[in-house]
Formats: structure tokens, C-alpha cells, sequence
């Protein structure tokens, strides 16, 4: 085997990215050049991510930004071995940004396409900076996914759990605007949480404990943070302070609860292996979350281990080290690879 360098090209959600990696016959990585263009003020004014807006902002980055990794590299198109893009899941408009851009590339290099999973993207994250064995147990806690996911390796996931309705940094996201928090709602929530005092007025219901399975649920919450902050009366900075203490409890001790049920299957599963939880997604930078997750590993004897924050959220490298992994395992794509909106692992 040689060694395989590979452009990753990222614009599923609000995030256009580009990256070029090389991967040695031994499996060890080097990121030679990366790029990240967030759109967080273009979306601030609506609380939200707006699928319409994201995707003309990947449609006008995404070119540009892979002949910038390129250039920073020192390498031309021709000289990749492959052009990785994530082919979904995520908003579709945005997802074929990327994956018309490297259908260009593949086309005129002549080098291989890989369509890759952007949640197998995020699943191998780690492996971005250290060694770290299959299996192990992902939590994958961002705006746009909540899941539960046991990796065995190269496209060999089995999902333990997801969400049943709003993904866990959604429920930041909502709370945060009922509250007038501003966007990204997470950082917001936690800031004014560090100015509870008295978190425990507010009674918000702790969703699926006892339930078996290891699934999410988060709309509830949001209902009942919703109901709590009609209730009262001219709100002050204290109520939103104790408001999002108490939301930001009820996420974490939800988080560690299904990811508590989670290790214990994985266990069944894996009596042998070592015990990992990688925590990745940008709800995974929360203090309160790492906090009640790091406890639940403990108490099972798993190590917790969370990629750098810039692997955490929404980023190219993975999606390039994911392409390189298929490639090494002769996995490539047809031009006609298609965009999914949805694409469960
Ligand atoms: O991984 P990410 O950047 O990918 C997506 O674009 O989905 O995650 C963004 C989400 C947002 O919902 C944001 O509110 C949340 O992660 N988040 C946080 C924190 N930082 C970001 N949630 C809680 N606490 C944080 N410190
Ligand atoms: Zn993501």
C-alpha cells in the first residue's frame, strides 16, 4: 500500500469546509492544510440555521475554499489520490455544494470520488489526533444530530440510539431564544448558567428515565422551559440565569443517562475490549455535559475522550480522513454518487 492524500470537501449544515490530509501505509494521519468558513452571524437574526442562506453561502465558498487547501498544501488536483465530500445526511441544498465540487474535481484530475457519511465522518473524528482502537461507543451531540453509535470500524457502525425529536443542541438552541439568549443558544446557556443560584424553582421533567432502549427525547423540555418562562412575571437576568441552569442540568443528566444505558450494552457486546466514550459534536464543549458524562463513564470503567473542539463540531479533516480510510479499502464512488438529505449509518 502507499500512501494516499486526499481533499475532504464539508458543507452539510452551516459550516463550508475544505481539507487535504495524507494517510501513510500505516494508517497514521497528517492534516496538511484545513479551512473552516462558519455562517454564525448570517443565521444569529433567526435563532436558527436557514437551509435557503446556507446553502448560497456553500454555493459561493466551497470552489474557492478547496483551491485555497490546495494551494496551502502545494498540491494540484491531480496530484490527490481522491476528492472525499460528504454526500448527506443534511440540508440538501448545502450538501450538493460539496459534492458538486468534487464531482468537478474527479472528473477533471481523473482521480477517485468518495461519497462519504458525514456522521461516519464524525465517527472516526478521533482517530484525527491519536490512536485509538475499534471499537469504541460514540456520543455524537451536535445541532443536527443526537446519537448513540458503537464503531467498529470503516463503515461498521451500529447505531444503539437517537433522537426522537429535536437534536441536543437544538434544545439549547430553543431554550436559549425563549429565554432571549442569543445564537448559537449553547455557549449562551451556559454562560448565563454560571449565574444560577437557585436552578431548582424551576421543576422541568427528566424525559425517558427508567425507559429502556437508548434513545432521546428533547421536546418535552423545551415545552416545559417554554411554560416556565411565560410564568413568570417582568423576568430578570436571575430568572434567565436559574432558567438555564436548570435547562442545562436536564440536558446533561439526559446525555448521561441513555449514554450510561449505552456502555452497558456496549459491554454485553464487547466484554473484551477496552473501554472508550468519545464525546464529539459541539454539545460535547459543554462543561455540565462532560461533567455528568465523565461520571457515568466512571462508574463503568470507560475513559472518556473528546477530540480537539475543532474536530468536534463541523470540519473537512474528518470527512478527508474518512475518504482515505474507503480509498486504502479499495471503496470508491460513481459520478453519479447522489445527495441524500437523509442517510442513516
Ligand atoms: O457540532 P456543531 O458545531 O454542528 C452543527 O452545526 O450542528 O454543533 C453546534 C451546536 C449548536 O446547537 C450549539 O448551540 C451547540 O452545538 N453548542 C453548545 C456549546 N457550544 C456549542 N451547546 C452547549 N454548550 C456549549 N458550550
Ligand atoms: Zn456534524
Amino acid at each position: 500500500q502507499k500512501a494516499l492524500t486526499v481533499l475532504g470537501l464539508e458543507s452539510s449544515c452551516d459550516d463550508t469546509a475544505a481539507a487535504v490530509l495524507r494517510r501513510a501505509p500505516d494508517g497514521s494521519v497528517t492534516v496538511l492544510a484545513e479551512r473552516v468558513l462558519g455562517q454564525d452571524a448570517a443565521h444569529a437574526p433567526y435563532g436558527g440555521v436557514v437551509p435557503e442562506i446556507a446553502a448560497r453561502a456553500h454555493a459561493e465558498r466551497m470552489d474557492g475554499l478547496a483551491a485555497e487547501v490546495l494551494a496551502e498544501a502545494g498540491l494540484s488536483a491531480h496530484e490527490l489520490d481522491g476528492v472525499a465530500a460528504t454526500a448527506g445526511p443534511g440540508l440538501i441544498g448545502g450538501v450538493m455544494a460539496a459534492l458538486m465540487t468534487a464531482k468537478g474535481l474527479a472528473l477533471g484530475a481523473g482521480i477517485a470520488l468518495v461519497a462519504v457519511n458525514h456522521l461516519e465522518g464524525h465517527a472516526l473524528s478521533p482517530r484525527l489526533t491519536r490512536k485509538l482502537d475499534f471499537p469504541y461507543l460514540l456520543l455524537l451531540v451536535s445541532g443536527g444530530h443526537t446519537q448513540l453509535v458503537i464503531v467498529e470500524g470503516v463503515g461498521a457502525m451500529t447505531r444503539l440510539g437517537s433522537t426522537i425529536d429535536d437534536a441536543a443542541g437544538e434544545a439549547f438552541d430553543k431554550t436559549a431564544k425563549i429565554m432571549g439568549l442569543g445564537f448559537p443558544g449553547g455557549p449562551a446557556v451556559e454562560r448565563a448558567a454560571r449565574a444560577a443560584r437557585n436552578p431548582e424553582r424551576f421543576d422541568l421533567p427528566r424525559m425517558l428515565t427508567g425507559k429502556p432502549g437508548c434513545d432521546f427525547s428533547f421536546a418535552g423540555l423545551k415545552t416545559a422551559a417554554r411554560r416556565a418562562w411565560d410564568a413568570l412575571e417582568a423576568p430578570g437576568d436571575q430568572d434567565r440565569a436559574d432558567l438555564a441552569g436548570a435547562v442545562q442540568s436536564a440536558i446533561a443528566s439526559h446525555l448521561s443517562e441513555r449514554t450510561g444505558r449505552a456502555m452497558d450494552r456496549f459491554i454485553e457486546a464487547f466484554p473484551q475490549a477496552s473501554r472508550t466514550l468519545v464525546a464529539a459534536g459541539g454539545v460535547a464543549a459543554n462543561q455540565t455535559v462532560r461533567a455528568a458524562l465523565t461520571e457515568a463513564a466512571q462508574a463503568r470503567g470507560f475513559e472518556l475522550i473528546a477530540p480537539p473542539l475543532k474536530y468536534c463540531t463541523d470540519n473537512a479533516a474528518m470527512i478527508a480522513l474518512a475518504g482515505a480510510e474507503r480509498l486504502a479499502l479499495g471503496l470508491v464512488d460513481g459520478l453519479d454518487a447522489p445527495a441524500r438529505a437523509r442517510w442513516p449509518l
